[in-house]
Parts: C-alpha cells; sequence; structure tokens
C-alpha cells in the first residue's frame, strides 16, 4: 500500500474534518412496530462481554447438517475459522428448506429492461427445479467435483443465481465477473482462478440495445489460454431460452447452450453436498493497489451466516415484503443482498435486468409500484442520476417504501435527503451500509429500528463489530475528536474474507500488514484495515471520507490505478501513465489519465487508444474521461510519479509545496494545458466536497 508518510508533514490523523454534524433522524413508530429486531437487548447480546459468542446468533439462522464446536478459532491470526466442526450447504439453507412451507412464495420476479416483456416469476419450488437440473448437468455433462473452481460471466437473469446456487449444491467455488467487464479481464480472472469452465450468455438489453455478450466468451478463453489455462467447455444461457441472441459461432466441441442439453436432465435431483463450514463458497475478484485483483475468498458457514443475520436484522425482510436491491449480481452486493442473504431468509425479490434511467428515470418508481416493492436498496451514484434526471418522478407513482438502503461509497448529506423526502417520502427508514467485498456484509450501519439515521454518516459498527480509528502510528483517534484517520475494524467478524485466492501472503500483508503485531497470536493484535478514511462523532457514527490507498471508486466500483495505468501501457506509444480520480457530480469520481509519450510518436491518436485499450482490457465502467498527455509528470527525486499533485490539477485544488520535485516545472505547465482545457469545456468543479479534498491529499505516489 502507497504510503504517504513522508510526502507531506500533515499525516491522515492529524487532517481535521470541517464539514457540519448533521442531526438525528428518527425511524417512524410505523416502521419500529414491525421491523425483525427492535429489542434494545440485542446490543447487550452482541456486545463486547459475549464476543465471540455472540455470533452464534447469526449462525442459528440456518440449518445445519452438523453443529459446530468452535465458534471462532482464532489460533492462526489473521486466519480466523468460524463454526468449526459444523457442516452445511449454501444451496440447501437458500433454496431446500423453504420448500416445505414456502414452496410456493415467488423467489425472484426477473424484471426485463423491455418494458413491454413479461416477468419472470419464479417461486421458491421452481428455483430448487433448476437448481438441481443444472447442478445434474454441470456434474454429469460439465463434470465439475467439489473443489472446483468454476467462472460465470453473465449478466442480471435469473440463470446467475441459478448458476451460482447450483455449483454451491455441489461444493464447487464459484467466480463470477460482473458481466460488463471486457473478456480479456474475465480471461485474467479464470487464470488467477485456475477455472477451466466458462458459463455466460449469449447476449442481455444495456439501455435498450440488445448486446452480444458470447464474443466476449471467446476473448476470455483466448486471454485465458495465453495465461496458461484452457477452458474445456463454455457452458451459454440463451437471453430467449430456445432462440440464439448472439452471432458469434459457438465453436464446436467447446461451446454448448444449455438450452440444447438441459431436456436431458429434466427430473434430476441432485443431494446438496455437506460442506465444512470454511468450504470456499465463492471468489469474487476487486481492485487493489497493484494490477493483478485480487480473488477474495469466502467461507460458506461464516459468511452464509453474517449474511442471513444481516439481511435479517438490518435489511429488515419479512415474509410480506418485496425486496428490491438494484445492484448487479456481479458485485458483491449482489451476491450477499440479492442472493445469498435474501434467499436464506425465504424473501421474495426483484431481480432487473436493465439500468435505472432507461427509457426513463420513472422506471424504477414504475416496477416499485407495479411490484408493490416496499424494500428498496441501491447505490448514491444511481440516487444522484435519479434526482438529477427525474427529481419529481417518484411522486407520480403510488408505492411505498417502508425501508431503504443505500450502498457502495459516501453519500452527500443533500444526496441522503433527497432519497430520504422524495424516494422515501418521508416514511422510510435509511440505511447507510458501509462495507468491502473483503468484509462480506455490512460493518458499518445503523440497526434500523433501533438507532437514528445521520445523513452523511454510516452509522456505528454493525452488531459484534468493533470499528476503530487510528492514525498512522497506530494510535486511536478518539471519537469526538474530529480528526481523521484509518477506519479498521478491532476484531474479526464471519463473513470478513479468508484469504486472497493463492496469494495468503498478500491477504495478511494488505488487511493486516499496517498494525500488526505479527508475531502475536491473539486476535487483539490484528485490526483489520479497511483501505478507507474517516471520521467518528463522539456518538460512535462514522463517515468515511474516501479511499486512503491507490483505489478510484466510480460509480460505487472500485477501480485500482495500477490496473487503468497497466491497461493504458499496453498502447505501444506511452512511456508513462497515470491515473487520478477527478470529482464527479454523479459518478463521485471518474477516472483521469496522464500519459507522457515515448520520444518522436504521433499524439493525434493517443486520446482514443488509451480510452479503448482501457474499455477493453477492464471495461467500459473504467474509461477515463480525461486522458491528458503531457511532456513529463511529476516525479520525486527517487522518481516516483506523485500522483498527488496531478490529482490536485485535475480537481483545482491547490498543488501544495512541489519545490522538492525533480522537475517542479512540469507542474506549472500541466497545470495551464490541464486546467485551460477544463475551463474551455465548463468541466470545473463548483463545490469540491471536503471529502475529495481529504483523498487528494492522500493520494498515492509510486
Ligand atoms: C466504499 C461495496 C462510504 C468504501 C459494498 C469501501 C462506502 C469500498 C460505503 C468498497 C458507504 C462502500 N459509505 N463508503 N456506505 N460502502 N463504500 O468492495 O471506500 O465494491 O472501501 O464493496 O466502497 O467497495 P466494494
Amino acid at each position: 500500500m502507497a504510503n504517504q508518510n513522508d510526502k507531506t508533514d500533515v499525516s491522515e490523523g492529524q487532517i481535521a474534518a470541517h464539514w457540519k454534524e448533521e442531526e438525528f433522524i428518527f425511524p417512524t413508530t410505523g416502521f419500529v412496530g414491525q421491523a425483525n429486531m427492535a429489542d434494545p437487548n440485542v446490543f447487550e447480546r452482541f456486545g463486547e462481554d459475549n464476543y465471540p459468542e455472540c455470533f452464534r446468533e447469526y449462525a442459528d439462522l440456518l440449518s445445519w447438517d452438523q453443529y459446530w464446536h468452535t465458534t471462532l478459532d482464532s489460533s492462526n491470526p489473521p486466519f480466523f475459522n468460524w463454526f468449526v466442526g459444523g457442516k452445511l450447504n449454501a444451496s440447501y439453507n437458500c433454496v431446500d428448506r423453504h420448500l416445505e412451507k414456502n414452496g410456493n412464495k415467488v423467489a425472484f420476479t426477473w424484471v426485463s429492461e423491455i418494458e413491454e416483456e413479461p416477468d419472470r416469476v419464479i417461486s421458491y419450488r421452481e428455483l430448487w427445479v433448476m437448481v438441481n437440473e443444472f447442478a445434474a448437468l454441470l456434474k454429469d455433462f460439465a463434470g465439475v467435483k467439489t473443489g472446483d473452481r468454476v467462472t460465470l460471466h453473465m449478466p442480471m437473469v435469473p440463470e446467475l443465481p441459478v448458476t451460482m446456487l447450483a455449483l454451491a449444491r455441489l461444493g464447487v467455488t464459484h467466480s463470477q465477473v460482473f458481466g460488463g467487464f471486457s473478456g480479456s479481464a474475465c480471461g485474467d480472472r479464470i487464470v488467477d482462478s485456475e477455472s477451466h469452465i466458462l458459463i455466460t450468455s449469449d447476449a442481455y438489453y444495456r439501455s435498450g440495445t440488445l448486446l452480444d455478450h458470447k464474443s466476449k466468451a471467446d476473448e476470455a478463453v483466448e486471454q485465458a489460454k495465453k495465461g496458461g489455462i484452457e477452458v474445456k467447455k463454455v457452458l451459454v444461457w440463451q437471453r430467449y431460452p430456445g432462440k440464439s441472441s448472439t452471432s458469434t459461432a459457438m465453436k464446436n466441441s467447446r461451446d454448448y447452450y444449455v438450452n440444447d442439453i438441459i431436456g436431458k436432465y429434466r427430473g434430476h435431483r441432485v443431494e446438496p453436498i455437506s460442506l465444512p463450514a470454511d468450504h470456499p463458497l465463492f471468489l469474487m475478484y476487486t481492485s487493489g493497489t497493484t494490477a493483478k485483483p485480487k480473488g477474495c475468498q469466502h467461507s460458506t458457514g461464516g459468511y452464509l451466516a453474517y449474511v442471513t443475520g444481516t439481511t435479517q436484522y438490518y435489511q429488515d425482510i419479512r415474509p410480506e415484503d418485496v425486496y428490491w436491491c438494484m445492484a448487479d449480481i456481479g458485485w458483491i452486493t449482489g451476491h450477499s443482498y440479492i442472493v445469498y442473504g435474501p434467499l436464506s431468509v425465504g424473501a421474495s425479490s426483484v431481480l432487473f435486468e436493465g439500468v435505472p434511467n432507461y427509457p426513463d428515470p420513472g422506471r424504477p418508481w414504475r416496477i416499485a409500484e407495479r411490484l408493490g416493492v416496499n424494500i428498496f436498496h441501491t447505490a448514491p451514484t444511481t440516487i444522484r442520476m435519479l434526482r438529477k434526471a427525474g427529481p419529481d418522478e417518484p411522486a407520480k407513482y403510488d408505492y411505498n417504501f417502508k425501508h431503504m438502503t443505500t450502498v457502495g461509497e459516501p453519500i452527500e448529506p443533500e444526496v441522503w435527503r433527497w432519497y430520504y423526502d422524495v424516494v422515501g417520502k418521508g416514511k422510510a427508514a435509511v440505511v447507510d451500509t458501509y462495507w468491502q467485498t473483503e468484509t462480506g456484509g455490512f460493518i458499518g450501519t445503523t440497526l434500523p429500528a433501533l438507532e437514528p439515521m445521520k445523513p452523511g454518516s454510516c452509522g456505528p459498527g454493525a452488531l459484534g463489530i468493533v470499528p476503530v480509528i487510528l492514525d498512522d502510528d497506530g494510535n486511536k483517534i478518539e471519537p469526538g475528536s474530529g480528526k481523521a484517520g484509518n477506519v479498521c475494524m478491532s476484531n474479526p467478524w464471519p463473513g470478513r474474507m479468508q484469504t486472497i485466492y493463492g496469494d495468503p501472503d498478500r491477504f495478511v500483508d494488505t488487511y493486516y500488514g499496517k498494525y500488526a503485531k505479527k508475531d502475536s497470536k491473539k486476535w487483539e493484535d490484528w485490526p483489520y484495515v479497511t483501505g478507507d478514511g474517516g471520521t467518528q462523532g463522539e456518538d460512535g457514527y462514522i463517515r468515511v471520507v474516501g479511499r486512503v490507498d491507490d483505489v478510484i471508486n466510480v460509480a460505487g466500483h472500485r477501480l485500482g490505478t495500477k490496473e487503468l495505468e497497466s491497461a493504458a501501457l499496453t498502447v505501444s506509444e506511452i512511456g508513462e501513465a497515470a491515473a487520478v480520480p477527478a470529482f464527479d457530480e454523479l459518478k463521485g469520481r471518474v477516472p483521469e489519465l496522464y500519459v507522457s509519450l515515448k520520444p518522436g510518436v504521433d499524439s493525434s491518436e493517443i486520446e482514443s487508444l488509451v480510452k479503448g485499450a482501457i474499455s477493453t482490457i477492464i471495461g467500459p465502467i473504467a474509461r477515463p474521461s480525461e486522458v491528458w498527455i503531457t511532456s513529463d509528470l511529476p516525479k520525486t527525486r527517487s522518481g516516483k510519479i506523485m500522483r498527488r499533485v496531478i490529482a490536485s490539477i485535475s480537481n483545482f485544488v491547490d498543488v501544495g509545496d512541489v519545490t522538492t520535485l525533480a522537475n517542479p516545472e512540469v507542474v506549472e505547465e500541466i497545470k495551464e494545458h490541464v486546467q485551460s482545457a477544463k475551463f474551455k469545456s465548463g468541466n470545473v468543479p463548483k463545490d469540491l466536497p471536503e471529502s475529495m479534498k481529504k483523498e487528494i491529499e492522500r493520494f498515492g505516489e509510486d
């Protein structure tokens, strides 16, 4: 992790927070009256005196084939093991156990992006049939076995949870790559996870266009081959069952339409395999400080217990509710709070294929009205976008939310208020859920019936988790001191990832390297480092200000600067590249790329080449908003690129003292070039949020 200690004399702990404290807002009595968890004794049950046994309460929400003997084995930190000795199956817990009482209850109502197309309504019993038949196919036709990994590259269709659950049923670890990622990004993840089967779809809708997705599978297989992994079979689900929606050819004896072969498995049933609690359920790749994404490995028992408990208490889903999380299942939010948590508690959920503003920004509210959605879950970037495009739309529709979630980035109090007043019509309890791919589930949030909301702060630590803000020397920053520092969690919890797949050293180093007493065998000496900066109010509420490492959070999606830079460097004309975040009203942050060219090359095509390379290698979400060509990049005398300086330029903040740089003269030159272009195009931030300024102050050098 880039450590900025030496670049300024202001340490993270000394950066004071200047925003005003917000008032508490209390949930309505109507909400409290019906809530799943309104018993204040829960705080005592999950108090430090009852740690770690408190997490039994979550694990007891599951059906175990064999009960565990040890709640937490912390003898080998930071490889903590939960519910040791226990055995269970995630697919059984999410599907089979609901059949007896709730077989006909709706598991998913899938909504096509095309408004005229009918919904697909899938009951728990139908889900069970689909999962069994596909598991039979996987076992027999694809030859997968317990302990294998299989890569998925699927869009938002019901077949995605079906595939995940079928694999979980067999004890095969799934690795779903976000459908919007490129074929080559998928290929890299196939290599890292050593998968020999790829499961994908032929096509899906995005903003009204049916996109060919099968072509990405061909690229992924090619890329995997370069990395030394042969994909033996590609299984392709069809967007319109029985009909091909792709013009990309199917490769003989490698590519198969699931629809062509599933008939053979009609009526087949596959016993869920009883697995140890620490059996890896899935991998989810996320960005970090190096170019190589990390495969966060999540367990079966600890993870499922944690997402089930937090779904029950924090999402407050009751049997009669209709829940809609608008995230993509390709991200951790979808895994935890569309698939595993909600299915485990037997929820009825909406699955939406499309984008929220197609064909217009009234679409989400029409869906909510039509399907009776009363719990809604989305990200600040979507809220900002819907607010901008259709501030008055929610009032036109007759839906009633009792509960709303925001996740993925810090939410500005102003945007929070629109969500609360206009979307929630002043009636819905809001939870601002702070967490990460690595944490499996919420780590900072209010418990909606028992803790008041505070716009802009996620809330205190989730039940059983004790957050602490540490300065660079590892000293605790006292709550209420107004100072920002590194957000850490002082104790282990069951949802935390087990390791980075194939790289345990990187796991230890990334999340524990900064503060752990490495020789200690006590969990107390191993605080978990989130990589986020934040402050804690006197009330214990945390306000996350942004990343302290080299990660850019674009519309709630994490992109590593190194990943962006190495993609840019595939353009042969480029000598050096640096990626920095620029403030964006809707997306929070957007990446800007600064590049210097090799001598004597033509610069005219560079911008489109860099944008194209990044879209192809990572995916369109990573496409930089600007590519700035500079004669040189500002560097320290030891040759490190000062991203903080160029990030300051991109965001019109003071670059600070640059006289100690090796090449201070380029700073003025770059500033002149970039800022005059931004003035010309009107791309100048009006009110740069305090949090963005802090993020820049800490931004990496390398
Ligand atoms: C940020 C998404 C402020 C944070 C679940 C974190 C948030 C990163 C919030 C993880 C929130 C997530 N308030 N910031 N409520 N939720 N973040 O892995 O920087 O895609 O470290 O997981 O998003 O992003 P990831």
